[in-house]
């Protein structure tokens, strides 16, 4: 057997797959007139933390909002389910939020959780079995965003969805309603969708939760700078660039961007970027909704409204959707 030897200073990574890819994504993102990043790329180790931290901030309302709507309303959005489902969670993650839907749902046929990440996954629902004996829980790895089968012995048990967390306002409405179609191709006809949805509010509120006074999102932000030096060989010194978060009401979007603090050159992987004084990256856009217009998208994609749930500020909503 030979050993390859590893050459310290040789230009690190950048030819595993995951590496091409954000590398090719960077690339074409910083081809653009208005500089962009994919905000898929947020979630590296340092990231994922960085999220948690800022899910705990006390600016930082959608979270605990929405975890406040399923244990208050628990009971009634289980009972919006058909009994004996087979329970579809897309982008999984953390069983935290499903389990106050599970403690009403004793007769469930499976919980389906999907994820892209294999290891979380099977970690995640380990821990769960463990406080649900008697649950079936079948997991799959996958990118919900993608088609992909069910277990096909889930028999006739009826379906239902969940998708919290507002992650559906990452996507381009377009996008968003595309999404929802596919989860009604996923799930078919007569199936049942739980959604949490953040919802349009005063531009204080939202730049605030996106603009913490700990400065933990700017560092969520910057963190993507920091990644590409580290995984494609880039030279930006994160403290070059400030964190920006503005709602653009037009739009209903939050955006947060990352601001060139001045003039420089930037290489990516030999490529060299100018930047500016002011000039910004595009980082993340995170849509929000107002009832109406939440359904009318959800409608758009052939699911009618049933019930929805909001907290008594209106900050955050938990809509019931039925397919057909
Ligand atoms: C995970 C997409 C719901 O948009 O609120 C939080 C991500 N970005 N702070 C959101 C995020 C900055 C979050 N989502």
């Amino acid at each position: 057997m030979t050993i390859k030897p590893v050459f310290a200073d040789a230009t690190p990574l950048a030819h595993l797959p995951d590496d091409r890819a954000f590398l090719e994504d960077v690339l074409a993102g910083f081809a653009k007139p208005q500089k962009t990043l994919p905000a898929k790329y947020f979630y590296d180790a340092v990231g994922s933390d960085l999220f948690e931290q800022i899910t705990r901030l006390p600016e930082y309302y959608p979270t605990r909002t929405e975890l406040g709507i399923l244990d208050m309303r628990g009971a009634e959005i289980a009972a919006a389910l058909p009994r004996g489902a087979a329970l579809v969670e897309f982008g999984s993650g953390s069983t935290v939020k499903v389990r106050r839907l599970l403690r009403h749902m004793p007769d469930l046929a499976a919980y389906v959780p999907v994820d892209v990440s294999e290891t979380f996954l099977r970690s995640e629902a380990a821990a769960l079995q463990g406080d649900h004996p008697a649950l079936r829980i079948a997991p799959i790895a996958a990118d919900f965003t993608q088609p992909f089968a069910l277990p096909h012995d889930l028999g006739d048990a009826p379906r239902a969805g969940f998708f919290p967390g507002s992650t559906i306002g990452n996507f381009e409405p377009t996008e968003a309603g595309r999404l929802l179609r596919q989860f009604g191709d996923v799930l078919g006809e007569g199936a049942t969708l739980v959604v949490g949805v953040d919802l349009v509010k005063d531009a204080a509120v939202l730049e605030a939760a996106y603009d913490d006074a700990a400065g933990v999102t700017a560092a969520f932000n910057l963190n993507l700078l920091t990644r590409i030096d580290r995984d494609l060989s880039g030279t930006f010194a994160a403290a070059a660039f400030a964190h920006r978060a503005v709602f653009n009401r037009a739009a209903s979007r939050i955006e947060m961007h990352l601001v060139s603090r001045a003039d420089q050159t930037v290489t990516v992987a030999g490529h060299a970027f100018a930047f500016a004084e002011g000039e910004t990256i595009h980082t993340e856009n995170s849509y929000k909704y107002t009832l109406d217009g939440f359904r009318a998208l959800a409608a758009e994609a052939g699911w009618s409204p049933v019930t929805v749930w909001t907290d008594p500020e209106r900050l955050f909503s938990v809509h019931a959707l039925r397919l057909g």
